[in-house]
């Protein structure tokens, strides 16, 4: 795997100790992290995070996470970022999220497709999938807009921040992103 990634706009790079200040941006913001499983954090909890973040680098083992910082290439803002998770054999479950102010111009499904193309390209998975909470319109139209098939609603499947929340799950088998589309 070779990093970064390019992208037409993005840069997708491992996270460093100076992206905290963009990192506090988005991870403060009560809007960003109400469907994703963390709580809102000040700059000492993002910068914790942070830590751990530095480590997921890299994608060699079952049950690790890659993490990237998604970089714009023009301004060398971080914006948000994006994930993958080597879950089993051959398969991999990606994330996403970005600040506010950088959602709706299509960066997210830009750095989403990068994840899977690393996936099913270079580490030859088989299947990526991906869960969100149903309420979660943005993400679930993004899963969709990247040619994910959802395959279940698992209803109130999971104590979400307080309140049972239904889940849908949403995936894509390599033939299917090597179909043409
Ligand atoms: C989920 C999330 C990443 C989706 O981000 P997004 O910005 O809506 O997704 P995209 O990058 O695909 O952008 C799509 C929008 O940009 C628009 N757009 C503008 N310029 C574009 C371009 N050059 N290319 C593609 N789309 C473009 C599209 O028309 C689309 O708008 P629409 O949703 O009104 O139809 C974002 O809502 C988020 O970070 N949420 C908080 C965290 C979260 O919930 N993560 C997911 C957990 S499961």
């Amino acid at each position: 795997m070779r990093l970064p990634i390019e992208t037409d706009r993005l840069l997708l790079r491992p996270h460093r100790t100076s992206d905290l200040d963009d990192l506090a941006q988005f991870r403060g913001d009560p809007e960003v992290v109400r469907y994703v499983p963390w709580p809102v954090r000040d700059r000492a909890a993002t910068e914790e995070t942070l830590q751990v973040k530095l480590t997921q680098t890299e994608l060699v083992a079952h049950g690790q996470w890659l993490v990237l910082a998604v970089e714009v290439r023009s301004t060398g803002t971080v914006i948000g970022e994006v994930l993958l998770k080597w879950a089993a054999d051959r398969q991999g479950e990606v994330g996403f999220a970005l600040g506010r102010d950088h959602q709706g111009q299509g960066y997210a499904a830009e750095a989403a497709t990068a994840m899977l193309r690393l996936g099913f390209d270079e580490l030859g998975f088989h299947r990526i999938s991906a869960v969100c909470i149903e309420e979660n319109v943005a993400s679930a139209r993004l899963l969709a807009r990247l040619g994910m098939r959802q395959e279940a609603r698992l209803v109130d499947n999971v104590f979400f921040k307080g309140a049972w929340a239904t889940q849908l799950v949403f995936a894509m088998l390599e033939d299917e992103w090597r179909a043409p589309r």
